[in-house]
């Protein structure tokens, strides 16, 4: 197995708060793992962080060995981290082609075809405009357009949220496609912790920006004192429209 990323005492915020203290983890290739914590403990914040969206303070950030915790987030994207953020950044009116065709950058138009592929719901709404397309379709437009990229590594910044359970399964499928077809790492920072634990292999728990717990998400599941600390686990029900 070789380590793709791997944080190292990272310690980040945003300007003179610090949000993340002393974070340490690591992502094998290929392998699926979830970060899972209470709102507000610095989940996306950790992602931000993988992406250089946050204000570094120290601790190292290594892709494949190389430290590039100051390394702009093109050059990371280029390295081969793809990141979906919470907001599903759609451009909103641009229809779902256009989406993904300004997502391309120099990449052939035939990688579209690929999206299509995985999301089939974006192909038949393929004119549709970004804000006529219901949150699950946003969110597989946002997913897709950052898998154009050609990620090693895909971080999903809660891409469940909001969604009725029958388009999360849809996106679940989909990224397990990815996953076992493709080889590309999944870190998933869920909220729905049954579903994220389910999918992953390797459990991360945040609380306060530090992590709490980092181990196989199997042992996780039988283990409902940690859950039962650390996580929320009641879950309310919304439904997609
Ligand atoms: N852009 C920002 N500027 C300043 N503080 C921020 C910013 N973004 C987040 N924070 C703060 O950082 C802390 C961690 O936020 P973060 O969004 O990482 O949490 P989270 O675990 O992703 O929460 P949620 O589950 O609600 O998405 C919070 O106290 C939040 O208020
Ligand atoms: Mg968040």
């Amino acid at each position: 197995m070789t380590t793709l990323l791997e944080l190292d005492g990272l310690v980040a915020g945003y300007g003179p708060l610090t949000v993340l203290h002393e974070v340490s983890f690591s992502i094998e290739a290929g392998a699926r793992s979830c970060l899972i914590g209470r709102n507000g403990v610095g989940k996306s914040t950790v992602l931000k962080s993988i992406m250089g969206l946050t204000d570094w303070r120290s601790g190292a950030v290594r892709w494949q060995g190389r430290d590039i915790a100051r390394r702009s987030t093109v050059e990371r994207a280029r390295l081969g981290i793809g990141y979906v953020p919470q907001t599903r950044d759609i451009f909103p009116s641009l229809s779902v082609e256009e989406n993904l065709i300004a997502g391309l950058r120099n990449r052939p138009v035939s990688a579209i075809q690929r999206a299509y592929q995985l999301f089939p719901r974006l192909k038949e709404r393929r004119h549709n405009g970004g804000t006529q397309l219901s949150g699950g379709e946003q969110q597989m437009l946002s997913v897709a357009r950052t898998l154009l990229g050609e990620p090693q590594l895909l971080l999903l910044d809660e891409p469940l949220e909001g969604l009725a359970p029958i388009i999360c399964e849809e996106l679940i499928a989909a990224f397990d496609v990815l996953s076992r077809d493709e080889g590309v790492a999944i870190l998933l920072v869920e909220q729905k912790v049954q579903e994220a634990l389910a999918f992953a292999q390797q459990a991360i728990v945040l609380d306060h920006g530090t992590v709490v717990h980092a181990g196989a998400s199997a042992e996780l599941l039988e283990d409902p004192a940690i859950l039962d600390r650390y996580v929320s686990v009641t879950q309310v029900p919304v439904h997609d429209h």
